[in-house]
Order: C-alpha cells, then sequence, then structure tokens
C-alpha cells in the first residue's frame, strides 16, 4: 500500500499526539487543549484533559449559532407504532435544553450518573444529550434486559435518576417497561431518587408517588438550560458490556477523545458530508447506537435516522429500502444478521428494486463477523460498496475499516480492511511475539488506544488492567483472534473468550453458565455458542444432574431455559440445554467448551493430548441424537 490511506496512517505513526492534536483542532472547544494525551496516577491514558467542550453543544448548538438550525437533525421511524417524527437542529435544541432543565431541578448535576432504559424513541435521544448538556454521566441500558440485568447496572452506576418510557414495542409484543423498572429498583442496593416516565399510549403505567414523575407534565414548566462546559477527560457516559462473568463491565467514555474520534470517523471510515443523511440500524442500547445514531452523526450536521422497527416482519423484508428511499439515506450501517434475516426472507432481493435507493452510496457491516456468503449476496444484489469494519464496546469506534473517506480500498471477502489511523493493531502469539503475514494470534492494540476509546472500566481499574493489559505488556488485548495478511488486511476470525454474538447482541456465555450452575439439581455444566445460519451464534447449554436428583429432566432443562430468559433477557436466546452424563474435561479439570460446540456443529474435533477419556465425545454424541 502507497496511496492516501497509508500516507495517513504513516503520519499518526510518526508522531500519534500530533496527528490527533490536528483532528482536535476540528472541533470548537471553550478551551482548547495544549496537550493530546497524559498518563494519571495509575497509569491510565486520558485525551485532551486540559480541554474543555461541551458535547450537547458540539452535537446541537453549534449547527444552531452556525446557521443550520432548520436542518434535519432527527428522523424517527417507527413502524411498530406507524408513528414518523421529524427533528430540526432548532427544535431538538429545544427539546434537549428543557430536558436538561428538568433533570437540574431535580438536583442533577455534573458527574452524577443518569441511568437510561428505554426503546427507540426520540426521547432516549433527548434524554442522553441533555446528560451531555449539562455534564451528567448517562449509562443506557438495553431495553431487552431483563429487571436483573438494570438492578446489576444500578448498583454500579448508582445513578441519582432513571429515564424510561412506559414500554416498548416489538412485532408482536407491547413490552411494560414499568413492572421491570420497580422490579430492579426493588433487586437494587442503590436506591434511586426518581424516576421520569414517558407514557407511550400501547401501555400507560402507573407512577408511584414522590418516586416518579410523568415526562411531559415534568416538560411543560421546564426552564431550557445553557450547556456546561466539561474537561475532556470527564466522563460523557458509562456503558455496560458483557465480559467472562455475570457482572457486566462499565466502559467509560470521555468527552474530549470521543468527541475528536467521533469527528474524525465521520469522514475517515463513512466519508460522509455535513447535511447527509446517515442511518445506522441498531439500537441506543448498544455502542453503534452510541455513536452513529446519535453523537456522531449529530456532530458533524447529519440528519440521523432512529428506526423503532425490525429488518424483517415491520411489515416484511423490505423495510430497510423503504426508509432508504424514503428519507434519501447515504450510509446504512447495520448487523450482518440483519441482511442475514432480510435474505432468508426476500432472497431475491425483490423489495430492494421496489424501492428508489439512489441516494444510498454504501453499506456498512460490523457486530459479527461478516460471513462471506452474506457480502456476496449483498454485493451482488445492491451492486453497492458493502464494507466490513471491526470494532468493540470498548473502542467505540472501528478498529478496522476501509477508510473511505481518504481512499478507496479494494475489498476482501472474510476481511474489515486494514487498521484505522490512530489504531496500531498487532498480531502476537502466545509468547508475546509478533506472528509473521498470515499467522493467527491475539490481535491487540498498542497502546495508547486513540482517542475515543475506553480510559478503564467505571469504579474498577484492577478489572480494567486484569482484563485487557496484563497479557501483553504495553498493549491493548482485544479477546478477538485473527491474521493479517501479506497487502496488510486484517481478519477477525472470533473471540477467544466467553463472550459471543447472538444476532449481533453481546452477550457472555459464563455469566449465562453462572444461572445455570445456581440450580439446585445441577451439578456442572457448560454454556457455549454454536453456529446458527440466522443470528451467527446462539447458545448452548450442557448440564450433568446431581447422582441424587429425582424428577423430571425435562422440567430442569426447561427451568433453566426460564430462568436465563428472566435474568438476563429474551435476546439471550438459549434454549437448547441438554442433560448428559457427564462432561469432557482435561486432567486438571477444565471444561472443554470449544470441543462440545466443535461437536454439536459437525466439526472435526480437535482434542487437547491432556483430556482424561477421549470416548466421552463418541458417548455424548449418541445421548444428543437420541433426543
Ligand atoms: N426489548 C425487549 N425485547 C427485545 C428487544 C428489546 N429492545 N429486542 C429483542 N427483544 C426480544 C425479542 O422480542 C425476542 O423475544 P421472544 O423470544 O419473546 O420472541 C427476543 O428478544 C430475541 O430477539 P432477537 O434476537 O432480536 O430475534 P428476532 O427473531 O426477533 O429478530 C433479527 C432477529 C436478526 C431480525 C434481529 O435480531 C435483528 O434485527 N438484529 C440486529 C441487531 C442489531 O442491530 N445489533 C446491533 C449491532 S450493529
Ligand atoms: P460489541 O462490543 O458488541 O461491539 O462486540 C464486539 C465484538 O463483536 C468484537 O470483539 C468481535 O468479536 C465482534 N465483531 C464486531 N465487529 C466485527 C467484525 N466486523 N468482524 C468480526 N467480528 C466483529
Amino acid at each position: 500500500m502507497s496511496g492516501e490511506y497509508q500516507q495517513q496512517y504513516n503520519a499518526f505513526k510518526q508522531n500519534p499526539a500530533q496527528f490527533w492534536l490536528e483532528q482536535s483542532k476540528k472541533i470548537p472547544w471553550y478551551k482548547i487543549p495544549k496537550k493530546a494525551y497524559t498518563q494519571d496516577e495509575d497509569g491510565l491514558y486520558h485525551w485532551f484533559s486540559d480541554g474543555q467542550l461541551n458535547t450537547c453543544f458540539l452535537a446541537l448548538d453549534q449547527h444552531v449559532v452556525a446557521g443550520f438550525g432548520d436542518q434535519t437533525a432527527l428522523i424517527y421511524d417507527s413502524p411498530v407504532t406507524h408513528t414518523k417524527q421529524t427533528f430540526s437542529y432548532s427544535q431538538l435544541q429545544q427539546e434537549v435544553a428543557k430536558f436538561a432543565g428538568v433533570m437540574q431541578s431535580l438536583g442533577v448535576t455534573k458527574g452524577d450518573r443518569v441511568v437510561i432504559y428505554m426503546p427507540m424513541i426520540p426521547q432516549a435521544v433527548i434524554g442522553m444529550l441533555a446528560c451531555a448538556r449539562i455534564g451528567a454521566i448517562h449509562s443506557v441500558v438495553f431495553g431487552g434486559f431483563a429487571a436483573h440485568e438494570l438492578a446489576v447496572r444500578i448498583d454500579d452506576a448508582k445513578p441519582k435518576l432513571i429515564l424510561s418510557a412506559s414500554c416498548g414495542v416489538e412485532v408482536c409484543s407491547v413490552i411494560e417497561y414499568k413492572p421491570l423498572i420497580d422490579n430492579a429498583i426493588e433487586l437494587a442496593t442503590h436506591k434511586v431518587e426518581h424516576c421520569i416516565i414517558y407514557q407511550r399510549k400501547q401501555a400507560i403505567a402507573t407512577l408511584i408517588n414522590d418516586r416518579d414523575i410523568d415526562w411531559n407534565t415534568a416538560m411543560q414548566t421546564a426552564v431550557a438550560t445553557d450547556p456546561v462546559p466539561v474537561n475532556g477527560n470527564d466522563p460523557l457516559y458509562i456503558l455496560y458490556t458483557s465480559g467472562t462473568t455475570g457482572t457486566p463491565k462499565g466502559v467509560v467514555r470521555e468527552n474530549g477523545g470521543h468527541a475528536v474520534a467521533m469527528n474524525y470517523s465521520m469522514k475517515t471510515v463513512y466519508d460522509m458530508e455535513p447535511g447527509d443523511v446517515f442511518w445506522a440500524a441498531s439500537d441506543i442500547g448498544w455502542v453503534v447506537g452510541h455513536s452513529y445514531i446519535v453523537y456522531a452523526p449529530l456532530m458533524y450536521r447529519c440528519a440521523t435516522v432512529l428506526y423503532e422497527g425490525k429488518p424483517v416482519r415491520t411489515p416484511d423484508a423490505s423495510a430497510f429500502w423503504r426508509v432508504v428511499e424514503e428519507y434519501k439515506v447515504s450510509a446504512l450501517f447495520s448487523a450482518p444478521t440483519a441482511f442475514r434475516a432480510i435474505k432468508k426472507e426476500d432472497p431475491n432481493a425483490d423489495g430492494f428494486k421496489q424501492y428508489n435507493t439512489s441516494s444510498l452510496k454504501r453499506l456498512f457491516l460490523a457486530g459479527e463477523r461478516l460471513d462471506p456468503p452474506t457480502y456476496e449476496w449483498l454485493k451482488e444484489k445492491t451492486k453497492l460498496p458493502v464494507l466490513d469494519h471491526w470494532w468493540q464496546t470498548e473502542t467505540g469506534w472501528a478498529i478496522a475499516c476501509n477508510p473511505v473517506g481518504i481512499e478507496y480500498l479494494t475489498t476482501k471477502s472474510g476481511s474489515s480492511t486494514v487498521p484505522t489511523p490512530g489504531f496500531d493493531v498487532r498480531i502476537l502469539d502466545m509468547d508475546g511475539n509478533e506472528c509473521a503475514a498470515n499467522e493467527q494470534g491475539a490481535v491487540v492494540i498498542k497502546l495508547p488506544l486513540p482517542p475515543g476509546c475506553l480510559p478503564t472500566i467505571w469504579q474498577d481499574t484492577p478489572r480494567f488492567k486484569a482484563s485487557y493489559l496484563s497479557e501483553y505488556e504495553g498493549y491493548y488485548l482485544s479477546s478477538d483472534g485473527g491474521y493479517i495478511d501479506e497487502d496488510g488486511y486484517l481478519f477477525i476470525m472470533g473471540r477467544t473468550d466467553d463472550v459471543i454474538n447472538v444476532a449481533g447482541h453481546r452477550l457472555s456465555t459464563g455469566e449465562m453458565e453462572e444461572i445455570v450452575a445456581a440450580h439446585p439439581a445441577v451439578a456442572e455444566c457448560a454454556v457455549f455458542a454454536i453456529n446458527d445460519p440466522l443470528k451467527g451464534q446462539l447458545p448452548m447449554g450442557m448440564i450433568v444432574l446431581k447422582d441424587d436428583f429425582v424428577g423430571s429432566t425435562k422440567e430442569v432443562e426447561q427451568a433453566l431455559v426460564a430462568a436465563v430468559r428472566n435474568q438476563i433477557g429474551a435476546i439471550a436466546c438459549l434454549k437448547n440445554i441438554v442433560s448428559v452424563d457427564r462432561l469432557p474435561k482435561t486432567r486438571s479439570g477444565k471444561i472443554l467448551r470449544k470441543n462440545l460446540r466443535q461437536l454439536v456443529d459437525g466439526e472435526e474435533l480437535q482434542i487437547p493430548s491432556t483430556i482424561d477419556d477421549a470416548s466421552i465425545f463418541e458417548e455424548i454424541n449418541q445421548q444428543l441424537t437420541q433426543r
């Protein structure tokens, strides 16, 4: 590679601090930062700590001040409620400023946490931006998580306030949020002062006196408030993500680095221009929603689409293309699983032909591996560039991409293309040596991570260091395996830990295992991911019942499925639990989950030499076929 991308990448490698200071000049600051990054007493890196800014000002006010107040900022399209609504930058700014006033009147100030548990409605975006406006730290919890998961996050973030709605609307059901919130507050040790509830007509919630406040009533008397300057290293939000245990990790995002990274990525990764329409078909509960439904498009003065629907069944597999035509979407970003769902229902892409999608320049895919059949199908049917890019909740933006805003590189099936400028990606072997081209190893990023990435885990720097920094000194461990080929293209091959990806939702098999193991009839268990043609991966559980167990095995299996659904949520999709006589283990007692996955997926078994008794796989296979 010798083109413009390589030049920009080299410029970053030669002097990362200088590279990012240049980028920082492209956004407005109250106080311009002089230093790019600093290390604190714990050795953690922070970007632009000596600068002052306000993320909400960047997303809204700066455009209104510059005369773009009438331009469209937010397009809400909800096929599940048959609602459409558009907000200009001025309108959104007014709503956000007023809602920020509501929170201030309840005593929420800079540094306070606010949990947002909301469906895909404009009020969720208003809530997030209003927090940013007053320097409060939001923590959005995906609406598909059950009360227990919400309670765990409440106890960790210790919010003053919860923002929610009376319900979420799924394809065939209305999910009442209020009972979930009440239950979560009951389960949590930390006591929340207030909940502000947005009442939706699909289900009106009963409000609890003195604690719950009706959103619209509060807005009637609200006084608009101005953005509060915050330091570059003040947290903007905490976003919990699955780790290897039942305790999620609170990924911290700081204002300064985030703003610079978001701004840089809109051009470099997505080749957007102000005024374009950007659509990330994700959910505000995930990192993609934070970065590319809310913050980056608005900071870059694009219009952003907030879509409360599915790729299929709302009403059919042409839904995405309808939205593209209706709002003249320039770039569509979603997870491969969404396109697999469309492909399954509309293999000839008749829906695509039905609409005028000429505004659409590119398709962006992330969240899980883009499988070659989906990639080929999308390319053939849409004739558009189909661009895979790799990232994580921890990084907040693409670690590897096709840097179309700098130079369009030839795509390779199965590759997320090349490291984004800012990310010094290496492949290391078990001894910490760099792998040769095409040799698989651990994908790591040399420190410091670029702006926008997590500096630490909320209130748990030891865990941050243990999870990400301890394996290879001086590098961030991504926990993805992969390789770089002879042309410098990166291929991500999958997680090397207990994190799995079910329909683009990041989940922990470790957490599911903890729930299953807690059942009194279970002696031991293993939960692992198996391949699924639609959702990419699905969890499967194997249990060994206690010797003295009497009763129905089937009933235990069903109870475990229900327990995981109740504690994590329906999105966990653990529907397959089977009882076996024993589980395969190494001589030191480690359960061979990888071999179980290979067995169920029909792959060749790579059995380690340390196994106790290899005939066990034949035994389990027989038990599975007998079911
Ligand atoms: N609130 C409450 N429940 C939710 C929910 C939410 N926000 N999202 C999903 N669920 C529930 C569903 O109703 C379903 O419940 P059920 O078992 O009672 O039917 C369950 O969780 C599983 O949902 P899902 O995994 O979404 O399966 P699905 O069959 O309804 O849809 C897809 C399959 C592929 C269409 C859908 O998962 C999808 O659009 N995925 C893309 C996800 C995405 O964009 N991720 C972001 C990465 S960029
Ligand atoms: P999340 O934190 O939910 O964004 O999930 C991050 C994980 O999803 C990564 O560690 C990868 O395992 C997987 N992932 C995300 N994007 C890609 C991609 N483009 N290719 C392969 N895996 C991906």
